[in-house]
């Protein structure tokens, strides 16, 4: 089930300025007073940030930093065997530390010199437009909280260890930095809902949940994917279909279950020409030109 790590709680601040973050009923963390005081004020600090004040700096506690000690070992075991020679390589490169969750300016300072990016931080869920249009700046908006300790190997939202152990691992790769740069501009191209949604729904099915074949083997170098202890062996019993832009912006899924069909690139340079290429050069009428193109419209 491609669950994890897709649905952002809802994040509110009342008129006396209080912040609540809304878990759901099934959320691991959902009755444990105290991980939910820690939410609200984590995404108290985010909704505080403003470009050109100092990041916040979280105070991690032994639990949170014993819950990314297991995962940051789980997964990087899983990304030997699974992830892209391209991530692997871009994660050696960047080194993230495993024994204790990084802060943003952290991260920031690991990523710079690799490939321009920055983290800033975000209390939940960013508007498409603001998420997706930071790309040009290369900036990454990022969670900082952290999954319930009940349940180490599972967050149903995208925590930081989603952000940053699938994220950063990602765009520290300057191929894939270049993709995401792309998508950045592409959106300051766009003013319809309808074509952000098509690059969202393209990026999904690419950086978030991509696959490539190396050597004969399916590989994954998609976000989702590379930060999801549970699902990052699923992608090898789904249907594997082939790059395809007017699909992949149209195709119909249910984020809360499991993916049945993801589409497989034969090389990084296809993932940068068809992808990249499509991102490149995307503008209001794309959608409706590559659906045309396919005979779909
Ligand atoms: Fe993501």
């Amino acid at each position: 089930m491609f669950t994890e790590a897709q649905l952002y709680s809802p994040v509110t601040r009342s008129g006396d300025g209080d912040v609540m973050v809304h878990l759901s009923d099934e959320h691991p963390g959902v009755h444990d007073p105290d991980y939910r005081a820690r939410r609200n004020a984590i995404a108290a600090l985010a909704l505080d940030y403003a470009p050109g004040k100092s990041l916040p700096q979280i105070d991690y506690t032994d639990e949170e930093q014993q819950v990314w000690r297991i995962v940051s070992a789980e997964l990087a075991r899983k990304h030997q065997k699974y992830a892209a020679t391209e991530v692997l390589a871009a994660a050696a490169r960047l080194d993230l530390p495993s024994d204790h969750i990084p802060q943003l300016d952290e991260v920031s300072a690991a990523l710079v010199p690799l490939t321009g990016f920055r983290y800033v931080p975000a209390a939940g869920l960013v508007p498409l437009r603001e998420f997706f249009g930071s790309f040009a700046d290369r900036t990454f908006h990022s969670t900082q909280y952290i999954r319930h300790h009940s349940a180490p190997l599972y967050t149903p939202e995208p925590d930081a260890i989603h952000e940053i152990i699938g994220h950063a691992n990602q765009i520290a790769s300057l191929r894939f930095a270049a993709i995401y740069e792309a998508v950045g501009a592409a959106v300051a191209r766009l003013t319809t809902e309808t074509a952000l949604k098509f690059l969202a729904d393209v990026f999904w099915f690419s950086m978030e949940f991509g696959v490539v074949r190396e050597n004969g083997e399916i590989r994954c170098y998609g976000a989702g994917l590379l930060s999801s202890y549970g699902e990052i062996e699923e992608f090898q019993h789904a249907e594997l279909r082939p790059l395809d832009v007017a699909t992949m912006g149209t195709a119909v899924y249910d984020i809360t279950h499991y993916q049945p069909i993801l589409y497989c690139a034969q090389s990084i340079s296809e993932i940068e020409d068809v992808i990249g290429g499509f991102f490149a050069s995307m503008d209001d009428d794309s959608p409706h030109r590559v659906l045309h193109t396919a005979g779909r419209m």
